[in-house]
């Protein structure tokens, strides 16, 4: 089994095999995930702020909890002075990126999220990362302009039949071209999937891995499916529940697959492993890591899946457990922005030590 992990070849069939590893050759599995994460990404671990600045949402994703149909949850907005406030506070710790992540619908406005970018990048020192949706180029090129440096559209399934069965009225070649958009406008670009969906085998989890590797993106962000009850998947489960070492599975393969790419540990993972799940997964091939920075009183209304971790925490607490639990794993944290290391849009930052 060593001679086949040592001997890689980037395809959907060698993907799929990893994946079938068990123990006690899967610790191989790992452990190769792990050297190459440190060989490639060093020992620092980014922090980055997340900020979902708003739950209001036009799509009816069938999986997520604050899909336009879900009549339970309360809609919220922040204004433009309190997502300046949480990002400002954000580089005075050693978050040196913010990402504003919302629902899918200008909520703001596109101006007015562009405004926004340029507060930040005027106000703050952080690198911004956007993440609400599959949006027209114009409207992308039109936020770079504004200073956005980043861009993350998980694509969620590299399957078409099942991307339209779970994304009424949307495909998967939408999705493709929003991303190839943005590469092509010079933004570093972060996609990603969920891992057990409803009608996802295990062929369509190792293309996930390839599409990502096709894609060459700059950060790809991964984590289970976790059913929501007020969704019309809410009685279904995830196809991994009795064999949850699948998603950490998934993880190494994705970073053996992906050597340079910034792959956050998850929330997710702590949802499916409280306390320890995103630990273990830095050390399975993350090396970001995105503890929450929306102010506390909205927590509780951006809830794409139940259980999500540190609802009840401030920013505060959030940001001091990540650094806590990174420097518990002989990790050290990441200083400056942590751009992408490919090179075609910003030089790698030094990212040194502290
Ligand atoms: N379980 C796990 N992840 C989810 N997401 C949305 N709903 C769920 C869920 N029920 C993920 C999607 C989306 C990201 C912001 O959250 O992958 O892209």
């Amino acid at each position: 089994m060593e001679e086949t992990i040592t001997h890689i070849e980037y395809t959907v069939e060698t993907a799929q095999q990893l994946l079938t590893m068990e123990e006690p050759d899967v610790q191989m599995l790992y452990k190769l995930a792990d050297t190459t994460r440190r060989e490639h990404m060093g020992d620092d671990v980014y922090i980055r702020g997340i900020i979902e600045f708003s739950n209001i949402c036009a799509n009816n994703c069938l999986y997520c909890g604050i899909r336009a149909g879900n009549g339970k949850v309360t809609r919220y907005t922040l204004s433009a002075d309190e997502i300046l406030e949480a990002a400002s506070v954000m580089a005075t710790g050693h978050q040196m990126t913010v990402v504003l992540q919302s629902g899918e619908t200008p909520a703001l406005g596109d101006e007015a999220l562009g405004a926004i970018i340029r507060r930040i990048k005027k106000e703050t020192p952080l690198a911004v990362t956007v993440s609400v949706g599959n949006r027209p180029r114009d409207t992308y090129r039109y936020w770079k302009e504004c200073g956005m440096d980043r861009y993350f559209l998980r694509f969620e399934t590299s399957d078409p039949g099942l991307f339209l069965r779970l994304h009424p009225g949307s495909t998967l070649q939408e999705r493709l071209s929003c991303l190839a958009d943005l590469q092509d406008l010079g933004v570093q670009t972060g996609s990603g999937f969920m891992i057990g969906l409803p009608g996802e085998t295990l062929h369509i989890l190792a293309q996930n891995i390839l599409l990502c590797r096709e894609l060459d993106l700059d950060m790809i962000g991964i984590g289970p499916f976790i059913p929501h009850p007020d969704t019309p998947l809410g009685e279904k489960k995830n196809t991994y529940d009795d064999n949850r070492e699948m998603f950490f599975k998934a993880l190494a393969v994705l970073r053996i697959f992906n050597p340079d790419a910034h792959i956050p540990a998850t929330t997710a993972y702590d949802a499916v492993f409280p306390g320890k799940g995103r630990d273990l997964a830095l050390q399975r091939g993350a090396n970001i890591f995105m503890p929450n920075n929306t102010p506390a009183c909205y927590r509780k209304d951006y809830l794409l899946y139940p259980d999500k971790p540190g609802v009840d925490d401030s920013a505060d607490q959030c940001l001091g457990s990540a650094v806590v639990r990174i420097r518990a794993l002989g990790r050290t944290v990441g200083k400056g922005p942590g751009h992408s290391i490919k090179g075609a849009c910003v030089a790698p930052s030094p990212g040194k030590a502290v």
